[in-house]
Parts: C-alpha cells; structure tokens; sequence
C-alpha cells in the first residue's frame, strides 16, 4: 500500500444497500485504502439508508424529483459530494440514470456495477432476461460510467455457470454474491493507483485495459 491516503467513496444507492455495504465492510476492514465518506439514497425509505447508519457511516437522502428536474437532484448530489470530499463516485444498485453533461465532468470518477456480462443485458430485469435467453453463463460487471447507458468501459467481471433448471431467484442471489467481491476489488485497484484514467480510457497495470477483466466463480 502506498503513503497516500485513504480514497474518499460516495456511494449512491436505491435499494438494500448489500454492496454498499460489503464496500463499507472492507474498507473498515483496511483493506481497500478507501473510506466510505458518504452515502446518498434517492430513495428516503431505502433500507440501504439504514444499514449505512448502522455501520456509521454519513448519509443523506436526495429525494428524486422526477426525470424533469433531474438537475436539481445531481446540484443538491455534486454539492454534497463536494463537501465530503469524495474522490470516486460508486453506483451501487443506484436505479436513476445521470444526465451527460453530470457524467462527462466526472469522467473516470463514476463506477458502476450491472448484473450482467455486458455488453448482454443493459437495462433492467436481467436475470430473467439471460433465463429466457438460454444463456449458460451470467455474471456482472463493474465498469466507468459514460453518458451511454451501462455502456461504459468494463473493468471486471464475474461469470458463473447457469444451472439447469435455476429460477430467477438463484441466479440472482448467485450474481449478488458474486458482486460483494468483485466491486471491492474494483475499488482497491483504483485506491492502490493500479486503476487510472487516462486519455480517456482506463488503464491498469500501466497498460490500456481494452477487455475486462473475466473471474471465474464456481459457487
Ligand atoms: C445489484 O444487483 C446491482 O447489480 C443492481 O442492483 C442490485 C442492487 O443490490 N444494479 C442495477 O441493476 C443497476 N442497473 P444492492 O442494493 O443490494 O447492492
């Protein structure tokens, strides 16, 4: 680990906050070289929101108001990313999208993680989706946030195995499990200086990272 000091998170989320909290956990844990300096909910009954309060950690609730004024919510967001001196936004089960221009100023300091083995199944209900498709591998990704929905660079990816037969449910819960370790990892790479942006790309080790990372799971 380096002399610098630990990166400052601002975690958004929407919902159960499991990999909020998994993030919390290993940063508190000193393994990350990160700390959780904030987390925001759009959501003011998210149960994340209460989870992140039991763990310690600061929140704040940012009522969404509406797509029409989705403005407003990143002004009142940015304002209080700013004044907790975050470093790298996390969205973490966050279900708004953020306008272009609130993204393209934060190039490479926005990270998100999908359910999915992108560029299969942007969007929403994609375990489902990858049922109905036949798929017989599924995972999730973590990658940079671009104005282009869940359309961002990848960085790293789980892959599991569909099983035969499985319901929605299963894989899901398999993918979840499968995402507490793969967006903490994500974060150590980018608090370690392993993970950069630059020349508008990412780069790890010194070298552009022109296909993700793939970690196979077996669970
Ligand atoms: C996670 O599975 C995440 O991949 C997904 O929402 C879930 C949130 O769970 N995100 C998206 O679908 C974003 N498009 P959590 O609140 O327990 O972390």
């Amino acid at each position: 680990m380096s002399t610098r000091g630990a990166l400052r998170l601002g975690i958004l989320i929407s919902g159960r906050g499991s990999n909020m909290a998994a993030i919390a956990q290993h940063c508190r844990a000193g393994r990350l070289g990160a700390e959780v300096a904030l987390v925001i909910s759009d959501q003011p009954a998210a149960a994340g929101l209460e989870t992140a309060r039991e763990l310690g950690l600061a929140t704040r609730a940012i009522p969404w108001p509406g797509a029409a004024q989705r403005s407003e919510f990143e002004r009142q967001a940015a304002a209080a990313l700013d004044a907790a001196g975050v470093e790298l936004i996390v969205l973490a089960g966050f279900m708004r999208i953020l306008s272009g221009p609130f993204v393209t100023a934060r190039a490479g300091r926005i990270l998100n993680i999908h359910p999915s083995l992108l560029p299969k199944f942007p969007g929403l209900h994609t375990h489902r989706r990858a049922l109905e498709a036949g798929e017989r591998a599924h995972g999730a990704t973590v990658h940079y946030v671009t104005p282009e929905l869940d359309g961002g660079p990848r960085l790293l990816q789980s892959r599991i195995a569909v099983r035969p037969g499985e319901s929605e449910e299963s894989l899901s819960a398999r993918v979840q499990a499968t995402e507490h370790i793969i967006y903490p990892k994500v974060i150590g790479w980018r608090a370690e200086g392993r993970l950069q942006w630059r020349e508008e790309r990412p780069w790890l080790d010194g070298a552009p990272l022109l296909t993700p990372v793939i970690e196979e799971f077996d669970a």
